[in-house]
């Protein structure tokens, strides 16, 4: 009966939705609880790819669906022309655990990159001084929109969507002269990850980013962190900025900043905020009642739950086995991240394959490339949790059933 619906959702996703994720894992969730998510077959799933760094605390964790029900039974949107406490408080959050003094609410990531991007433009252009042309990293991720896009260094996504947003220009990551050499009189701002989460995995440099942000503060250019994916403890502090030194000017949020409710944030000083005039910037949906209800519960529980630790401990130990199982099968070649996102690269181009067989076992992942492994499980997620997909990783790798 369950198989049934597996079958039929995909034959109607097939006939009705378009082709943009190609062909998916054979899994329609049906309910979650904890790390664990069920399909409609009834199997259950350790989910070590929590929506892609969204479901920070899990799924159906009491606080939040609370949170949630609650907001839902009292308003669940009302328009940006009224106050919203919700929306206020979670801004007052944000602010307290931050470098920032202000805030906006967006709905997704790209949505939050494109207030960065039309921020830092408008900041300039208001202190008479337009400064149109940031640099990003090449291999960066930003977005899927149009100026994110742009913004993003992969030619793959942009060429077909061309012609592109102008005023982009990509340099090479982890170097500082590339940075150098690429800015002018013009550039207003350079946009980053500090781990650059869709391409691989790659975390920037400690000196990197010291170099970067004086290299910013000494040329009047803004620093925006695209903290959409590193964000929200995920990578053991708030934010991944905080284990930089250094303090943005600019940075965006999305993903686990409500557990999986649809928001975007866009962070910035107050002289930064200066961007945006009244009637500037706006958005039907962003920071409404319910997806802020929803991320005030997350931050708090991160708090309250001391959640970070966790995930500074607990990630560090699972990058501690992964490596004993990369000597043992040798079939990793590298082992990199920070707290809950980690890439584990493998030492052949099987990482679509070794995602099915973990699925198999009953693992969820998500593969990158052709040979790495991404991990970004919720930050709820235990050692005695963690040790189970490790050894499921070394079973797969070793060819064991
Ligand atoms: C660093 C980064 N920025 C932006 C985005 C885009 O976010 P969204 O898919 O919510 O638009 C992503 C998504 O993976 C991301 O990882």
């Amino acid at each position: 009966m369950a198989d049934a619906t597996l079958k039929k959702i995909i034959k109607y996703d097939e006939e009705y939705y378009m082709a943009c994720f190609g062909k998916r894992v054979p899994l329609v969730a049906d309910h979650g609880k904890g790390v664990y998510l069920y399909g409609t077959d009834g199997k259950k799933y350790m989910d070590m790819i929590g929506g892609i760094a969204v479901n920070t605390l899990g799924h159906a964790h009491s606080k939040l669906t609370k949170a949630v029900a609650d907001q839902a039974k009292k308003v669940i949107h009302c328009c940006n022309y009224y106050y919203n406490e919700p929306q206020t408080l979670l801004a007052k959050k944000l602010v307290e655990l931050s470098f920032a003094d202000k805030v906006f609410f967006a709905n997704s990531g790209a949505e939050a990159n494109e207030g960065a991007i039309k921020l830092a433009r408008g900041y300039w252009y208001k202190k008479g001084t337009p400064k149109p042309k940031i640099i990003t990293a090449t291999m960066s991720f930003h977005g899927r929109t149009m100026a994110t896009i742009a913004a993003t260094g992969q030619e793959k996504f942009r060429t077909p969507f061309g012609p592109n947003l102008p005023g982009f220009e990509y340099v090479a990551y982890n170097d500082i002269e590339a940075i150098k050499n690429a800015a002018d009189k013009e550039t207003g701002a350079i946009m980053l990850e500090l781990i650059q989460g869709e391409s691989g995995v790659h975390p920037a440099d400690y000196d990197y980013v010291q170099a970067v942000r004086k290299f910013c503060t000494k040329n009047k250019i803004l620093l925006i962190i695209d903290e959409v994916q590193t964000g929200v403890g995920r990578t053991g502090t708030f934010f991944a900025y905080e284990q930089y030194g250094i303090k943005p000017d600019i940075i965006s949020l999305a993903k686990g900043l409500a557990g999986g409710v649809p928001v975007g944030a866009v962070l910035a000083t107050n002289e930064v905020a200066t961007g945006f005039a009244p009637g500037d910037h706006g958005s039907t949906f962003g920071g409404n009642p319910l997806a802020c209800a929803a991320g005030l519960a997350v931050v708090n529980e991160i708090e309250s739950a001391e959640l970070l630790k966790n995930v500074t401990e607990t990630g560090a130990w699972i990058q501690e086995k992964l490596q004993k199982v990369a000597k043992k099968t040798k079939k990793i070649s590298d082992v990199r991240g920070k707290g809950f996102l980690i890439g584990i690269e493998l030492t052949s181009d099987s990482a679509a394959d070794i995602k099915m067989k973990l699925f198999e076992k009953g693992f969820l992942v998500s593969s990158i490339g052709a040979n790495v492994i991404r991990i970004a499980p919720p930050l709820i997620l235990t050692k005695t949790q963690a040790s189970k997909f490790v050894t499921a990783l070394q079973d797969v790798l070793l060819g064991k059933e």
